[in-house]
Formats: C-alpha cells, structure tokens, sequence
C-alpha cells in the first residue's frame, strides 16, 4: 500500500509516503527568497509522494529563526514558483506548510524590532533561537518574552495566512499545511496552560481553537478544502509546551471540526516516535473515528513502520523526515529495499550544500 497511489479526488500523489516539514535555514534572512541551492534540494526529493515544505513564515513577525525561506510577498511567490516547477517537472507534487512562529521567537529577527506575539505573556523558558548579533555573527539567544496579541491582531493573523495562501497558489504549490503543531502560534492558542486569554480566543476548547479554525477556513477560500492539511502534534511537550490534558477529548474535537468543512489531510506527529506505533494506544482509532479525510502519521516511522500502519488502518499516508535528508532517494530505497545512508545531525541548520544537497542518491 505504502507505494500505490493516492488520490481524494482534489489532489493526487504517486505514493503514500509524504516528506514531513523540516526548516534547514538555507536562505538569505533579509530577503527570506528560495534560492537555487533550494529549488535544487526539493528536486532531488521529488520522489515522494507529496513534499511538504519547510515551514514558511506568513509575515515579518511571523519569524523565530534565521534564514528560513517565507512567503508574505510576490516576490517569495515568484521565488517558490521556481521550486514548484522543479519538483512537478519530475512528477512530484509539493504542499506550502504556512507558519507563525509565535512566542518561539526574538525582536532581533524581525525587520521592525518588534517583540513575539502571543496567546499570552508566557515565555518559552529554556528555548533558543540564532540571532545575528550587534558585530554580524550568528550567536545563539534565549527566545525573549512574548507580547499578548490583542483581539485585533488576532484577526489580523487570520489574515495574514490567508494573503499566504493566495501566495502559495500563485506559486504553483498543490496545497498548503497550517502548521498548528509543536508549540509555535497555533498550537499556543490551543494550549489550555498557556491561553490564559479572556476574548473570545481563550477559555473553552472551541474558542483555544479559533484561531485555527478561522485559518481553515480563511485558506478554503483559496484552496479546495481537499488540498489543505492541518498539523497537530498530541502528547508533544516541544517548545517548552505542557502535554495537552485531555488528549482524546482535544485532538477527536478538532478532527470532527476539521471533517465538517472537508479538510483533506490531518497530519499527526507523534514528537518522540512512541504512542503513534503502538496498535493498542486509542488516539488514531479515535481520529479516524471523528475524520473523514487522509490521516497522515509522522515519528520515526521506516518502511516496516509505515506498512504496519497502513494496514492497520490507522493511518492512510505517512510522513517521514530525517531520512529524507540523507537519502534524496528515499522512496526507491525503500521499495527496493535498499540501504539508507545516515544523516548527520551537525548540518542541519548551517546553511550551505553541506548536509543539503550534497547526500547522493544511490546510483541505479
Ligand atoms: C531539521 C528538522 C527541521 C524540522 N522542521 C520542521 C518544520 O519546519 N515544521 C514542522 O512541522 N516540523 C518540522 N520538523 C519535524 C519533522 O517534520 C518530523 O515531524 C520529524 O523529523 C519526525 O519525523 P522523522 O522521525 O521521520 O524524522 C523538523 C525536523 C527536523 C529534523
């Protein structure tokens, strides 16, 4: 099954084996464009299934790392067109993942200074970002203390991944994933310890998912609801984040909101590569229970992984992401059963070829 095609009826992959989002800071941080050694990277990896991209900043403030490429303008637009054409001119088909970094951030990464927003006033304690210091140098920096977006500002992040969204489109990318996991914007609002808000985005459940929903639904307005996915990450505690509470109350009431507008894809990350293999643990029985559309499984997962749930049902797609940066290949190495070469952790952000584009694909 991992490598039979899929297709909603929206969209349609060559396999079921999704490249997982991964930020590789490759880009300039004054322009935030795609640059050639990137539209490179992506089209090594036009074998899977559906790439989605690194997570693309969908404003100035939207910010929390150095060099990550974004998409607030026409000019990253007409950037990432030269990504899209690269991979669709191999056959693969590539998804946007639209990202507010939130409180997972520092004023110095952004053009005016101004601080991170939050849901709340809490600071992530214990997390770092790079900076580029008063010399030039990249140092590292705690990321600082978030300001409290007002309701306003709220609405005007709804915005802002809408104007994404459109970019996205004109750019030629096939969809788009909010990224609503891992402890960045969206998944602070949902977050019952950290929104301590008293507007209409706090409080219950249905209202620390708002802003998310009115993400949806903004970007259905530009993309058909069957080529958006919308990331969760359950149980994750990254980001300096506490484990959601209720877990199989959350996720299930989200799922269900989600498959009322249509939604194609729920990708679910398990952050430590655990509860999401063990066939007994009851959360992807209950996501598919809630979802009509593709559940999409992400941690840790190799071919045998990946097969095991698939046929179990618990999944219909799954995401892989470290393998992929050594492995460019890594769909034919899989169906061939072929080794895999390791990556090396150390070049993961560096910038450059090294550890980027330099891993080769096996001869065939
Ligand atoms: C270098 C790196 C960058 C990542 N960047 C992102 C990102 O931008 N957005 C996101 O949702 N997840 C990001 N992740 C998480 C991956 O999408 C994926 O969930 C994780 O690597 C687990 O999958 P794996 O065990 O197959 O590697 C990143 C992971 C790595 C290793």
């Amino acid at each position: 099954m991992l490598f039979d095609k899929f297709d909603n009826g929206a969209v349609s992959f060559a396999n079921r084996v999704v490249m997982a989002p991964m930020t590789r800071c490759r880009a300039d941080h004054a322009d935030a464009m795609p640059n050639d050694l990137m539209v490179e990277y992506y089209r090594q990896r036009a074998g899977a299934g559906m790439i989605v991209s690194e997570g693309l900043p969908v404003s100035d403030r939207a910010r929390g790392y150095l060099g990550t490429g974004a998409l607030w303008n026409g000019t990253q637009a007409a950037g990432w067109r030269r990504v899209t054409n690269a991979v669709h001119a191999v056959g693969g088909k590539i998804f946007a993942q639209l990202w507010h970094c939130g409180r997972i951030a520092h004023s110095a990464l952004h053009a005016d200074r101004s601080a991170p927003a939050g849901a709340s006033t809490k600071a992530a304690a214990g997390c770092q970002t790079w900076i580029i210091d008063a010399e030039g140098k990249p140092v590292m920096a705690d990321c600082e203390a978030p300001v409290a977006l007002s309701t306003e500002e709220v609405r005007g992040v709804v915005k802002e991944f809408m104007l994404a969204a459109g970019l996205a489109k004109l750019a030629g990318f096939d969809g788009i994933e909010i990224h609503g996991a891992n402890g960045y914007l969206l998944d602070q609002f949902r977050c019952p310890v950290l929104n301590d808000r008293k507007d209409e985005y706090g409080g219950t459940l249905e209202n620390r998912y708002r802003l998310l929903l009115e993400v949806v639904d903004a970007c259905a307005k530009i993309y058909a609801p069957g080529r958006i996915a919308v990331r969760q990450s359950p149980y994750g505690s990254f980001n300096d984040m506490a484990v959601d509470p209720e877990p199989l109350v959350t996720y299930p009431w989200l799922a269900t909101e989600l498959a009322k507008r249509g939604i194609g894809f729920l990708h679910v990350f398990d952050q430590d590569g655990d509860w999401i293999h063990d066939p007994a643990h009851p959360l992807m029985a209950a996501l598919r229970a809630a979802y009509k559309g593709a559940l999409i499984a992400c941690g840790g997962f190799d071919r045998e992984k990946s097969e095991a749930i698939l046929a179990r049902g618990q999944a219909d797609l799954v995401a892989i992401g470290r393998p992929f940066i050594a492995n460019p290949d890594l769909v034919a190495r899989m169906r061939g059963k072929l080794p895999l070469a390791q990556w090396d952790e150390a070049t993961f952000y560096t910038g450059g070829e090294k550890g980027y584009t330099d891993y080769p694909a096996l001869a065939s």
